[in-house]
């Protein structure tokens, strides 16, 4: 069997389609336009390109990018000053502080100060906990997008054995506790985990959210099982150029899985478009 490529990257433009229907109808009917302020401390390259991206997106939807770049050294004291004006500018719908932060930054300090109606990352604890408890809350984007997907492909996931590899806040918690809304039966397993083989071989949906590059084997799943990449990880090549790859080592995973995500365009666009849909939830929810 060859699998189902899951296309996260036309699955993504659909979204923001819809988001920029809905913004212009926002627009139209309020004469509202949802915001969006993104926080980068620091140069790391990475953060940057993704910065950009977020930044590019949210203006391609009709929404208000505001991008505030800090310095590595700015104080704990600067950033929390910066997270409170924007919890007060009711331009903005949606805040977001790009981790990781540098080290002398209290991460949960920070996170936990954004209010958490603009947290359209999902990451403040009431989000985290108001997930828990199966209230209304702020979802994480990377997870929310896994389980578009995950409906898409797999259908009603009611009573369907569930496996997430990674237990991050980020993530695998969240992505956790998503699945189990949806009544699956949720086991989440990690680095340390024993016998993850025979743990897999009972999954009918894997969420792989691990960090380590091509982790999961194809001979270790459930023939048929829908399979979600979320790693992204670089290794070298011999002739000294990079390649990307997943935790989920494609190559033999698809001869087994019933659908998959690739990596790169799987996981990845649907990250932001959940973001910008995020923000404009966020705004309906303060205009409503
Ligand atoms: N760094 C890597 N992914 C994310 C994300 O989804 N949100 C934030 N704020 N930082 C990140």
């Amino acid at each position: 069997m060859t699998a189902r490529i899951i296309d996260g990257k036309a699955f993504a433009a659909i979204l923001r389609e819809s988001v920029a229907e809905h913004v212009s109808h926002l627009k139209k009917t309020h004469g509202i336009t949802p915001g969006l302020a993104v926080v980068l401390v620091g140069d790391d390259p990475a953060s940057q390109v993704y910065v950009r991206s977020k930044g590019k997106q949210t203006v391609e939807v009709g929404m208000h990018s505001y991008e505030h770049k800090l310095p590595a050294d700015t104080s704990e004291g600067e950033l929390l000053a910066l997270v409170e004006q924007l919890n007060m500018d009711p331009s903005v719908h949606g805040i977001l502080v790009q981790l990781p932060l540098p080290e002398h930054l209290d991460e949960a300090m920070v996170i936990n100060a954004i209010d958490p109606a603009k947290d359209v990352d999902g990451f403040h604890i009431s989000n985290a906990g108001l997930l828990a408890t199966g209230q209304k809350a702020m979802v994480p984007c990377t997870p929310l997008g896994c389980l578009m997907m995950l409906r898409e492909y797999s259908g009603n996931l009611s009573g369907l054995n569930a496996v997430v590899i990674g237990r991050s806040n980020i993530v695998g918690k969240p992505m956790a506790q998503l699945l189990l809304r949806e009544s699956c039966t949720v086991t989440v397993a990690h680095s340390r985990t024993r016998n993850l083989p025979d743990i897999l071989a009972k999954a009918d949906i894997v969420v792989a959210a691990v960090g380590q590059p091509l982790f999961v084997q194809g001979e270790w799943l459930k023939p048929g099982a829908t399979v979600i990449d979320v790693g992204i990880n670089r290794i070298d090549q011999e002739d000294g150029s990079t390649r990307l790859v997943g935790d989920v080592d494609y190559d033999t995973a698809k001869e087994v899985a019933g659908a998959i995500t690739p990596v790169p365009g799987g996981v990845g666009p649907m990250t932001i478009a959940c973001l910008l849909a995020n923000t404009v939830t966020a705004c309906c929810r303060a205009n409503a």
